[in-house]
Formats: C-alpha cells, sequence, structure tokens
C-alpha cells in the first residue's frame, strides 16, 4: 500500500543517516493521507481479502470508512461535529479515501454556510434597529468572503502535486484561517447592539464556523506532520520555498513595485488632468479575472471617497505622489453609528494588490473612537511607503498575507490589529495623543483558534 511504500522509502532515507523514525498510527495516517494527496492514489485499506463474501466485504468497508473519518477527525477541536458530518457526508460510498474525505468536508462546510444565507434574510426583527441592521450587512459580504476562502481551500486540494504539497499545505492553511477570521468578525459585528440578534447569528453560524475550525485543524496536522517527518528533504526540497513564505512573498511583490517604472494604465487627479476624476471610477476600468498588474497613478491630491478594491479586482496597483500627497481621506467612526468594519476610508480585499507612496486616513479623532483608515483582506498584499493615520483602529490587518515596507503608522489604541498574517518591516509607529481616559496600544493581534497561522 502506498502508505507503506512511502514510510519505508522515508525509513531507508533515515537509516542512511542513521536515524530511526518512530511514527504513531495516528501520525501514520496522516502520513498516509499526504501520500494519498501527492500520489493522487485511493487508499483501499479493506478488501485485500479478495475471496470474502460481499456482505463481509461491506462490513470491513463500513469499519475502514469510519475508522478514516475518526483517525482524520482526531486532531480537530469539534471532533463529534466532524465525525457526525463526515458519516453523513459519507453515505452509502463508504470511502476510505482521506483525500476525498477532506474535499467532502470542505463542501459540507461550504453548504452549512450558504444554506444559512436565506435563513439570514428571515432575520427582519433585525432590521428595526440600525446598528444590528448594518451588522447584518456585514455578516452577508463578510460569509460571502468565507465561502470563497473556502471554495478556494476546495480547488486548492484538487492541484496537489508531488513538488508543491508545503506550498499548498501552507496556502490551504491561510485561507481557512481567513475563513473563519471572516465567521468570527461577523458575530463581532453585533457587539453592543440590543436586540438578540447577535445571539441568533451565532445559533446560526455555529456549525458553519466549526466545521471551517475543524478543516483548519485537519489541514494543520497534516502539515505539522510533513514537516515533522522532514518529508521536504525527502523530496529534496526545503521547507517553504522562496516564493511562499511571508518575507518571501514580499521580495515577490516588492520587486514587481519596484520595476514599476512602467506607464500607468490608468491616471486619476483631482484637477482634471488625468483619465478620472476620482480612484473608483479608474476600479471600475480593471479588467475581468486580471492577471497581470493593473497601474492606477494617482495623483497627488485630498481624495474624499470612499474606496473599495473588490474581491475581484486582483492585482491592482496604486502608486502616488508620495504618503503625505497623495491622501484618501474618510472620517466614518463607531460613535456615529457606523460598525467598525465598515468605517474604512478604504478596503482593500483583491488578491496581489501593491500600494506605493500613498496615504490612507480616517480624520475622525480620538472622541470618535473605532474609525479604520485602511481594512486588508487581499492575499499577498504589497505596502510600500505609505502613510496609514488615524485614531482608534487605524489599520486592519483583517486576513490573509500582507507585508508592510517602510510605511508610517499612527494612532492611538489597537492601531494595528486583525487576524491577518502580516509583517511590518522598516515600519514607523506613530502614537497620537489620545483622550483622557485612553491609553495607547500600538497592535492588537485577534487569533481565535491555535491553528490559525496569523501573526503580527
Ligand atoms: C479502491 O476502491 C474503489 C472502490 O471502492 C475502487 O474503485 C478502486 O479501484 C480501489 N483502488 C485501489 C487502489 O485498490
Ligand atoms: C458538493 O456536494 C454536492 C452534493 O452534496 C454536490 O452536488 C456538489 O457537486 C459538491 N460540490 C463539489 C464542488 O464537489
Ligand atoms: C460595548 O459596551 C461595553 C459596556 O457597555 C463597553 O465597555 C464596550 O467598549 C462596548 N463595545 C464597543 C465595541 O464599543
Ligand atoms: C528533521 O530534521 C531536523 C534537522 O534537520 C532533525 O533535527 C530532526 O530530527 C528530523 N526529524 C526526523 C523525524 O527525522
Ligand atoms: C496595463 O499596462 C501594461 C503595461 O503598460 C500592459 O501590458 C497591460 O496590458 C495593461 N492592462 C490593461 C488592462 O490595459
Ligand atoms: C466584480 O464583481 C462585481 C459584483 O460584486 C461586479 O459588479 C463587477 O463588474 C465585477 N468586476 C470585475 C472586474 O469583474
Ligand atoms: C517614499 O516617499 C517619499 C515621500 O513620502 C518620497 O520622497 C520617496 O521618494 C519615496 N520613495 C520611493 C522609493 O519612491
Ligand atoms: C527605512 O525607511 C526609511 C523611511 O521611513 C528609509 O529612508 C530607509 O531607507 C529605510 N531603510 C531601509 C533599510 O530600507
Amino acid at each position: 500500500m502506498i502508505q507503506e511504500l512511502y514510510i519505508l522509502e522515508m525509513s531507508e532515507r533515515n537509516d542512511d543517516k542513521g536515524k530511526r523514525i518512530i511514527i504513531g498510527v495516528s501520525t501514520l495516517f496522516l502520513v498516509a493521507v499526504v501520500g494519498a494527496i501527492v500520489f493522487g492514489i485511493s487508499l483501499n485499506e479493506s478488501g485485500s481479502n479478495g475471496n470474502g463474501d460481499n456482505v463481509n466485504n461491506k462490513k470491513e468497508h463500513v469499519t475502514a470508512s469510519v475508522k478514516a473519518v475518526q483517525t482524520l477527525c482526531n486532531p480537530t477541536n469539534y471532533k463529534e461535529e466532524c465525525e457526525e458530518n463526515l458519516m453523513a457526508g459519507v453515505g452509502d460510498s463508504t470511502t476510505t479515501n482521506p483525500y476525498e474525505l477532506i474535499k467532502l468536508a470542505f463542501n459540507i462546510t461550504i453548504e452549512k454556510i450558504t444554506d444559512k444565507f436565506e435563513e439570514m434574510n428571515i432575520l427582519h426583527d433585525i432590521e428595526k434597529e440600525p446598528r444590528a441592521k448594518m451588522a447584518l450587512e456585514t455578516c452577508r459580504q463578510l460569509m460571502d468572503l468565507s465561502v470563497s476562502e473556502l471554495e478556494r481551500s476546495f480547488i486548492g486540494m484538487s492541484e496537489f502535486n508531488l513538488m508543491s504539497v508545503d506550498k499548498i499545505l501552507m496556502n490551504l492553511k491561510v485561507w481557512l484561517s481567513g475563513a473563519l477570521t471572516y465567521q468570527d468578525t461577523c458575530l463581532d459585528e453585533f457587539e453592543n447592539t440590543t436586540s438578540d440578534a447577535g445571539k441568533k447569528m451565532q445559533d446560526l453560524l455555529t456549525t458553519g464556523m466549526h466545521m471551517t475550525s475543524n478543516g483548519l485543524a485537519i489541514i494543520s496536522a497534516l502539515s505539522d506532520t510533513f514537516t515533522n517527518l522532514n518529508a521536504t528533504k525527502l523530496l529534496g526540497r526545503r521547507l517553504f520555498q522562496d516564493s511562499e513564505s511571508p518575507s518571501s512573498v514580499n521580495n515577490g511583490g516588492l520587486n514587481e513595485t519596484l520595476i514599476l517604472n512602467r506607464k500607468p494604465n490608468v491616471t486619476v487627479a483631482k484637477d482634471g488632468s488625468g483619465d478620472f476624476k476620482t480612484i473608483n471610477e479608474a476600479l471600475n476600468k480593471v479588467p475581468k479575472k486580471n492577471k497581470t498588474p493593473f497601474v492606477i497613478y494617482i495623483k497627488e491630491g485630498i481624495y474624499q471617497e470612499y474606496v473599495e478594491v473588490k474581491k475581484n479586482m486582483t492585482h491592482v496597483v496604486f502608486i502616488g505622489d508620495g504618503g503625505k500627497k497623495t491622501r484618501i481621506t474618510g472620517n466614518k467612526n463607531y460613535i456615529d453609528g457606523v460598525t467598525t468594519y465598515k468605517t474604512a476610508t478604504v478596503a482593500i480585499q483583491g488578491d496581489n494588490f501593491v500600494g506605493m507612496n500613498m496615504g490612507f486616513e480616517n480624520s475622525a479623532g480620538a472622541e470618535k473612537h473605532q474609525a479604520v483608515a485602511l481594512r486588508v483582506q487581499a492575499d499577498k498584499s504589497v505596502f510600500y511607503n505609505c502613510s496609514m493615520d488615524g485614531y482608534q483602529d487605524t489599520l486592519y490587518v483583517h486576513a490573509l498575507r500582507q507585508y508592510y515596507r517602510d510605511c508610517t503608522i499612527s494612532g492611538t489604541i489597537d492601531f494595528v490589529f486583525g487576524n491577518a498574517l502580516a509583517v511590518f518591516q522598516n515600519c514607523t509607529f506613530v502614537i497620537r495623543k489620545p483622550m483622557e481616559n485612553q491609553q495607547c496600544i500600538v497592535t492588537a493581534q485577534g487569533r481565535k483558534e491555535k491553528e490559525q497561522p496569523s501573526a503580527i
């Protein structure tokens, strides 16, 4: 069987170096999973005896299937739900292929969440309270984002190959963690609403959240197993190739930025000397399924507009005339009735975004409490030589991988916060004067589950 071959080969390699691997049963299974994934082979634990009658074969299959599900669910935080959902999903097919089981787990998770969209729409009583209504609206957007992270994880499973297991496991961890963060934020948005809307939403989302957490736990366990067994060594590669580690995501993005002497695709200028007067008009020109840098040069000026680089606007590049010269500014805030998430002056969701020589601002002031200048939810996004200015909650590093280089961020409370994998290199953090009763806090990392690969 494939897992035995896989282990055997590994033991031999290790014997060469005079080492022996002692592997527990569950580890063995996880290695088998990796093997199955890598080699794309079905693992049929039963059925080895060709002479059994059909009933016995079937029984063995069921037992093997149950065992496979149990082992896969072992590292999860919500074991019972994991087993229940997978068993129900497996149904009569009695598959033991862990690869199929993981895909099934993702599929069930997506279904559990999308099912609830309808129910969200009929929470009519929520609509009476403005803050709760806004939270509900935010939740719909967040659940869309969450589902799209789950979907790309599902697709990512199909792209496994021998040379990129580590890379793909890392991607899956990041994306599933993002999916979970979006769900968490949805519930956070209901904080301090007076109706029982938050409680209702929690009831709706619990299963989906547990399933997402379980998916992340399973992938993390696979990833750990893979790392501990030095499987990459076996495959003749280092862990986390240059193009994938946080620091080098960055180098990739940074190089991309620095070689951008190319002429912009569109120019925005307040004075009418460019193609457009507003940034949002320029964003409408981003082509569908964009794969190459779409450079928007934003000339010196104060742009009073709320900008959203949507999920489907990928590889967008903003280049300004300097952090103090090209500035996007707004003043939405919590005290005036906007939920934290929606206070952002600029929101970036399209992957591979690059921002350079730009300023992002929320000018609401310390007395207005939460007021986000920039919210980032774009995987492999890069900000170079930028300014983010605000007071409480200036820079929301919400989810996925982000890199900040030579930036200046100012604020009072929790002014860099969120649950992304965010790297800040040679950045300056400027603490502003808070209100009398406030104390300043620079970073507030928001990890909810230990498996999340997030950090500031
Ligand atoms: C595993 O079992 C499935 C049916 O359950 C069969 O289609 C497949 O060929 C088997 N694979 C191997 C490697 O025996
Ligand atoms: C998920 O499962 C449903 C059936 O439960 C199936 O119709 C659908 O094709 C599956 N999705 C994918 C992407 O396999
Ligand atoms: C919610 O209310 C509590 C007390 O009423 C307060 O301490 C907390 O800061 C409020 N949360 C937000 C997000 O304003
Ligand atoms: C993996 O490699 C590291 C260092 O190269 C070594 O310390 C460790 O013992 C190895 N692990 C196994 C299971 O061989
Ligand atoms: C943007 O500009 C680059 C280089 O100038 C060009 O290759 C690319 O096709 C342009 N994109 C669009 C959508 O026009
Ligand atoms: C992105 O999606 C929105 C709907 O959410 C759509 O209106 C817009 O045309 C899409 N843009 C691109 C570039 O595909
Ligand atoms: C960074 O921004 C400053 C002004 O804020 C500008 O003088 C400098 O040229 C920028 N650096 C690069 C490499 O563009
Ligand atoms: C660090 O950032 C400052 C601007 O804030 C810049 O002048 C300097 O060159 C940067 N240093 C490095 C090593 O990149």
